[in-house]
């Protein structure tokens, strides 16, 4: 068996695959390849171990039709085409859970990042600007006491809210559907529709993922209906947020900060309008980037891909069932 990892990843997840007996070849540059680079590197292979800077189509798959599973490195899937993939019987894995609470910290370090003006306050004693204890300098926005709208309660969404109790704060949370009585409870956490929330909400933090129903979730009517105090947290993915009316809303102060590990698009272009803003924060998606969290994400990875190439289920596919069912 020979397969693809698109970029260099954990040794822990390498020697899964090397202990699995499989010849691994490994994408040596700093970057993604391009899809032609792809589509050469990636010649007979059975396997590929991706990550969300891969776009996995049904062109792709047709051009490289020894692919029998395709294992990305991430939760968010929204970069493969899963029906694609199960047509052409591609097994698809991801990995949820291993970075919730990773990811979720970073949540809060945004929140904290934007509210307290900490980059800007920093950066401003690097620069040498530091003359004194100024009263009337950096004021920001309350945590402590707040009300926290989660737009997503899942996984990460619910991490979130498990760390908003010690800020006694108001949690609202916004989903598919309302959660049953006794996690509710637990989370402290009531359900609102949409708009509500972000009426009612002084930090709005994104927990959705990116699918046709929440691309561009949040556009000018949504923004509008937000309090001009309150701020925005986007930690999901970049294109939920509709970027031009977020940059309109800033601009003219009818809100007031957001902190942005995800953008539309990403990377983001240094001259890119979003950096003008006024109390935007802006981190290079590296929610889910600590030591231990991306070797636990590189093995299971790994351990999707080898247990989907030996035909045995894969501890997280996103299709294996659908694809047993078919026989
Ligand atoms: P999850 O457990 O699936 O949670 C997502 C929640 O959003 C689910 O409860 C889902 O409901 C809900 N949802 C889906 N569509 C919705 C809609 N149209 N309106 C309202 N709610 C909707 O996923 P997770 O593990 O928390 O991860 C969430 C996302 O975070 C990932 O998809 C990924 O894009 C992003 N992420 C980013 C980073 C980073 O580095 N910045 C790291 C990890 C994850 P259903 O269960 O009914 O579908
Ligand atoms: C990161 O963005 C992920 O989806 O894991």
């Amino acid at each position: 068996m020979r397969v693809v990892v698109t970029r260099r990843i954990p040794e822990t997840g390498i020697e899964v695959l090397r202990r699995a007996g499989y010849e691994v070849r490994i994408w040596p540059g700093p970057l993604p390849p391009t899809r032609e680079e792809l589509l050469q590197f990636a010649k007979d292979a059975d396997g590929l171990l991706t990550l969300l800077t891969e776009r996995i189509d049904a062109k792709l798959l047709d051009a490289l039709p020894s692919i029998k599973a395709v294992s990305n490195m991430a939760v968010g899937f929204d970069n493969i085409d899963v029906e694609a993939c199960t047509a052409r019987g591609v097994v698809v894995c991801i990995t949820p859970d291993v970075l919730t609470e990773t990811t979720a910290d970073f949540t809060w370090a945004l929140i904290l990042a934007v509210a307290r003006h900490v980059c800007e306050a920093a950066d401003a004693v690097h620069r040498g600007q530091w003359r004194t204890w100024e009263p009337l300098g950096f004021l920001g926005q309350d945590v402590a006491g707040a009300t926290l709208g989660i737009v997503g309660f899942g996984r990460i969404g619910q991490a979130v809210a498990r760390r908003a109790s010690g800020f006694r704060m108001r949690v609202v949370y916004t989903d598919r559907e309302q959660r049953p009585p006794e996690i509710e409870q637990q989370l402290r956490a009531t359900f609102l529709p949409l708009d509500q929330l972000l009426a009612e909400s002084d930090i709005v933090t994104l927990h959705v993922p990116l699918t046709p129903e929440t691309r561009k979730l949040i556009g000018a009517r949504e923004l509008a209906l937000m309090k001009p105090n309150a701020m925005l947290i986007n930690t999901a993915r970049g294109a939920v947020v509709d970027t031009d009316a977020l940059v309109a809303a800033l601009r003219d102060r009818r809100l007031w900060g957001a902190g942005l590990d995800v953008t539309d698009p990403e990377p983001l272009p240094a001259d890119h309008p979003l950096l003008q803003c006024p109390n935007v924060i802006v981190t290079p998606h590296i929610a889910s980037a600590s030591e231990v969290t991306r070797a636990r994400m590189a093995q299971l990875a790994a351990e999707n891909l080898v247990a989907a190439l030996r035909g045995e289920r894969p501890p997280r596919s996103l299709n294996w069932d659908e694809l047993h069912r078919k026989g």
